[in-house]
């Protein structure tokens, strides 16, 4: 079974409301014709209920990057997922590598808001990955697949369109330093495997995993081709159109025709 790719632009702290509106329009008809291809952005919140506003009816998803699992109360500054909804978002990222390291995110955090927006059916993006010592240390895989062993224990039999995860190597993120395709490969490959494991084989084949990490024009195409790669959550080359769609373009070639 083909999963659907999807590319995702992180604008992590970027952008005015007015930048916000500039992109979205330039975005929105290019974005229009990326047929079999799901095209989402995260924005700061600021931005959300704009950039959702104008992507309404269009097949671009809006998504917001951080989220609370409590619907409301006593939470100063956060924000939870049915306001995210009332936004027009469709999907939230989770766990992201510089919301575990700079404001302390726990793997349980993690993992409570995963359950939270898989409930109300926002889409999760949750972020797994270690660091250059933890890699260089052999503990790559410790850090990963505790992070998702997790998530999945908060979950009640998920389907496996439900949620997607993304590996990012935090080594390799604004630093220009990607893994190589294979280092990809390899270890959304095993994620999958222990997904399999943990959640069933239609789980498994369905659940869409995507690279993160220095993702650009010049190396999405070997990072798409790979089998368990089925798209990628970019930083800095998403922050303009042209080169993000560059992206999306490169999802797509990857998308079989009917013809
Ligand atoms: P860069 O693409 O800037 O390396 O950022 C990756 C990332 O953190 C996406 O969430």
């Amino acid at each position: 079974m083909a999963r659907r790719p999807m590319m995702a632009a992180n604008w992590k702290m970027n952008k005015t409301i007015r930048e916000a509106q500039q992109y979205t329009a330039a975005l929105l008809p290019r974005a229009a014709d990326a047929e079999g291809v799901d095209v989402a952005v995260f924005v700061p919140f600021t931005c959300l209920h704009e950039v959702a506003r104008m992507a309404e009816d269009t097949p671009v998803i809006a998504g917001a990057q951080n989220f609370y699992y409590e619907d409301s109360g006593a939470f100063t500054g956060e924000v939870s997922v049915p306001m995210l909804q009332d936004a027009g978002a469709g999907a939230g990222i989770v766990g992201h590598s510089e919301r575990r390291e700079i404001f302390a995110e726990s793997d349980e955090m993690v993992a409570r808001k995963t359950a939270r927006a898989v409930e109300a059916g926002l889409l999760p993006i949750v972020c797994v990955g270690e660091t250059k010592e933890e890699r260089d240390a052999g503990d790559m895989w410790e850090k990963v697949s505790g992070q998702i062993r997790r998530v999945m224990e908060k979950l009640d039999d998920p389907d496996g369109d439900a949620l997607v995860f993304a590996y990012e190597p935090i080594w390799a993120i604004g630093t220009g330093d990607t893994a190589t395709p294979e280092d990809a490969q390899d270890a959304i490959g095993q994620i999958r495997d222990l997904l399999r494991e943990l959640g069933g084989d239609d789980f498994a084949g369905a659940v869409r995993i995507l690279y993160g990490g220095s993702v650009k024009p010049d190396n999405v195409a070997e990072i798409m081709a790979q089998e368990d790669v089925d798209g990628a959550l970019v930083g800095g080359a998403s922050l303009e159109v042209e080169s993000f769609m560059q992206l999306v373009e490169a999802a797509r070639e990857t998308v079989p025709s009917d013809g």
